[in-house]
This record gives C-alpha cells, structure tokens and sequence, in this order.
C-alpha cells in the first residue's frame, strides 16, 4: 500500500531516496537545563555517509527539547565549550527581561569560550517557541546550535500525540560535513544560505507510528538560516491552532502551510490515512514534493468520529489600536539585482554601493546598514506603534521583533494574528502593531541570517 500512495503524492525522485538513518534526536533532554555548547559528531545524512562534525547543545542536534508549564520559572545554564567564539542564546519568541534577551553587546556580553551564563524567567505566554545563538548566528545555527522550547497550557488541548518536527536545512559537503562557507558575497547579498540537505528532528525523512483516526498536535518549527518551507501533507487533516506560539481565535483548516525561518505552526492533524498505510507530510519543490516526515499507520485504528477541533486557550496580551497608534515607516532595500544605488549609511558614515559591498554590507532599513548609535524607534511602556515594513527589495525577508508579539494588519488596518516573525515578499508591503511592554533595547532584524549580518537589523528602545 505505501508506494502507490507515495508515487501519487511524491516526485519520484525523491520516494527513491535512501531510507531512515538513525540519528541522535532530541528526546530525553536533561532536567538539569544545562545547555552546553560544544563540538559533537552525530549521524545527521542518511546512514551510509560519514557523521558530521557540528557544534550542538548537550551533542544533539537539535538540542534538548526543553518544557515548562505556563507561569513557571524557567532556568537555564549557557556553557560555551566552543573551540574559537563567544556566543548566547536568544529564547526567540518569549517576552521576558531585556537582560536575558541574548544579545551580545546589547543585552550582555558574549559569552566566551570556557565561560558560563544562567537565564532565567518566567514566560508569560505557552505555545512554541526556540532558543538559539546570537553571536556568529548564521555560522553557530548553520553549524547545529538551536532548539525548542515548549510551554505548556495548565490544561494542554486533549489530543492523541503532542509531536514536534524541527525542520531544518543543511549545507553539507560531499561526506556530508558542513559546507564552511559562511558570510559569502553570494549568500550574503542573495536568499541567504541555502542549504543541499533538509531534516526533520536532525534526521532524513523522520518518521513516527500513528492510529488511523489519532488527533495530533504537530508544533512546525523552522530553524533554517534562509530556507522557507512550503509544505502539503497526505492522510491529514491541519487545522491551524497557532502562530508564533500564539494561539488563534479560530482554528483555520488549511491543505498548504507556510513557514519561514524562525517562525512556528501549531496544527491539530486528524490522521485520515487508513489503517496500516501512512499519512505525509513533503515539502513542495520546483520539481515536485519532497518527502519530509511520515506516519506509517497502525493495523488498529483510534476512535472514529471527531468534533472539530476547539482553539487553544488564548494568551494575555494588551491589545494595540492601530487608530490610536504611531506610526513608523520601514523601508527595505539592496541585495543583488537591485542593490543601494543610493548608498546606505553605515556605522554613521554614509558611503557608496562599492565601499558597502568591501564591508560585506549589501542591504539597508531607511538608508541605514547594521546597528546604528539611533533606535529606529524611541517609544515609552504603554504606548502603541505601528509599522509599514516596505519590501523594496528582489527577495522574501521574514523579519523578527524582540521581546514582543505584534498584530499582523490587514490592507484596511484590521487586527489579525500575532505574530513574532512576519514574511514580506519583494515588493509586498506588511503592517503590524504592537504596545510597548517591558522597558530595554530590543533588536528587529530579518532572520535570513545572512542578510542580518550583511545590514539588515535595527533596533527599538522602549523607555519606562
Ligand atoms: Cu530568532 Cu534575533 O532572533
Ligand atoms: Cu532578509
């Protein structure tokens, strides 16, 4: 039964490819929350290539699966075992004190080889969020430092299986080592780094056994440095539960999901596929779909009937009014095919296209590449902004906030859902809106990581 339903629903290059390797995964994370941030070997090709030489928290990668319940406290302690760089960990998504944001040289220095750091906080929000490095970003996440964090509900959504999927692009060299071409020109002033080999939970073509008729929690994350995945499944029925780790007010059933670097998808998935068959879940390519989990069905199915799935509890947010609110424009420009020809302004000194690219920088926010001595915004606790981000650029940009969630508007003004992490395809105007909540210095940055480090990140400072 598996291959006709493959060969319907996959390119048939890509059902011809090798087996399951058997990877370190994740699970079975310590309790102790320490993260310790080192050179490993793990079998992340399939299992005729060599292991790949990675830096990993606690040698897996992703790292541990790390859960709190909502409301409690949160410890965490950094150790750099890293051969040559500092480095932090940003909790991506998660309001908490601008201290323990991960910032290097804005919230705290790095963290250096042999040193330690202790996070701790209380997040007020459940749903799915990462942790990931700060300094070096595109090079230590490309080279397997990220991972999950969960906080859970009081009283988590009754479903049959809670299952998180990483999905995570690689760019490997022939025996499967890690391409150590960061912060080339192309990447840089391109899509970003792009990799050769993609995995779910640090394995190719990850798989895990269901009933037929399960209703399943699937957390989508996407730790990928540049690459958006498209995804289509097979033998499931999504629903969308949650963005960003937020939840929506309505559960949307969809057949196509999105996501771009950083960003996270809670879905409720009814398994549809028979029993002793598999549901799918691919990734939609130029040249057909690409097989990224599946769900080999038990011969014994689950319950049949099922109510529509209910929206998850929701979180507490103080709500912006986009009437009411100041409003800030955000232009993006450069990168390759439409560049700066007006040049951009870096580290206060305005320069030409020429001496941007010797600096390794090739995109611009308002005229500005990298951080400026000036906040793109000054704003006070309580007070609601909202931006135009403009994309004036040839390439989609997913563009991150720190330390708040923001309404994504509508063309008309509409409130819709929070997000942290919003796509803006070229030429594509978004807005959102958000009150300013905890005070500090808290980065906006577009999380291809490439682009990040070649100019395109500012900063807003919200004052007590
Ligand atoms: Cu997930 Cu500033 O990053
Ligand atoms: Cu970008």
């Amino acid at each position: 039964m598996i291959y006709p339903t493959r060969r319907g629903f996959l390119a048939g290059g890509a059902a011809a490819l090798a087996t399951l390797s058997a990877g370190r995964t994740a699970f079975g994370a310590p309790a102790t929350n320490v993260l310790r941030a080192a050179p490993a070997s793990l079998q992340i090709a399939p299992s005729d290539y060599p292991e790949t030489a990675v830096w990993a928290y606690n040698e897996s990668a992703p790292g541990p699966e790390l859960r709190i319940t909502q409301g409690e406290m949160f410890r965490a302690r950094l150790e750099n075992a890293l051969p040559t760089q500092g480095t932090t960990i940003h909790w991506h998504g998660v309001r908490l004190p601008n201290e323990m944001d991960g910032v290097p040289n804005v919230t705290q220095p790095p963290v250096m080889p042999g040193e330690s750091f202790e996070y701790s906080f209380t997040p007020p929000d459940a749903g799915t969020f990462w942790y990931h490095p700060h300094q070096h970003s595109t090079e230590q996440i490309s080279r397997g430092l990220s991972g999950v964090l969960i906080v859970e509900e009081p009283e988590p959504p009754q479903v049959d299986a809670d299952l998180t999927l990483v999905l995570d692009d690689w760019r490997m060299t022939e025996d499967a080592q890690i391409h150590e071409s960061f912060g080339n020109r192309h990447d840089l002033s391109h899509a970003g780094r792009l990799g050769n080999y993609v995995t779910v939970n640090g394995q190719f073509q990850w798989s895990r056994g269901v009933r037929a008729g399960d209703r399943l929690r699937l957390r989508l994350v996407n730790t990928a440095t540049a690459r958006i995945f498209n995804m289509r499944a097979e033998g499931l029925r999504l629903w969308v539960a949650a963005l960003d780790g937020m939840p929506l007010a309505q559960l949307t059933e969809v057949t196509e999901l999105t996501l771009a670097p950083a960003q996270r998808i809670d879905v409720v998935a009814d398994v549809t596929a028979e029993p002793d068959s598999e549901a799918l879940l691919a990734s939609v390519e130029r040249d057909g779909n690409f097989l990224l989990a599946s769900f080999p069905t038990d011969s014994q199915p689950a319950q049949a009937a099922r109510d529509r799935p209910a929206p998850f509890p929701p979180n507490e947010h103080p709500e912006p009014d986009p009437s009411e609110a100041r409003k800030v424009a955000l232009v993006m420009e450069g990168g390759a095919m439409r560049g700066l020809p007006d040049g951009a302004t870096l580290n206060g000194q305005k320069m030409d296209m020429r001496a941007l690219v010797d600096e390794n920088q090739f995109w611009a926010f308002n005229g500005i590449a990298g951080m400026s001595e000036a906040p793109l915004i000054e704003a006070r606790v309580g007070e609601t902004i909202r931006i135009a981000i403009e994309n004036r650029t040839a390439f989609p940009h997913a563009q991150h906030l720190h330390g708040y969630h923001f309404r994504l508007l509508a063309p008309d003004g509409t409130p819709g859902a929070w997000r942290d992490t919003v796509l803006v395809n070229p030429d594509e105007t978004r807005e959102i809106a958000f009150v300013a909540q905890t005070p500090g210095s808290w980065m906006f940055h577009c999380h291809m990581l490439s682009h990040q480090m070649a100019g395109m990140m500012t900063w807003i400072r919200v004052t007590a």
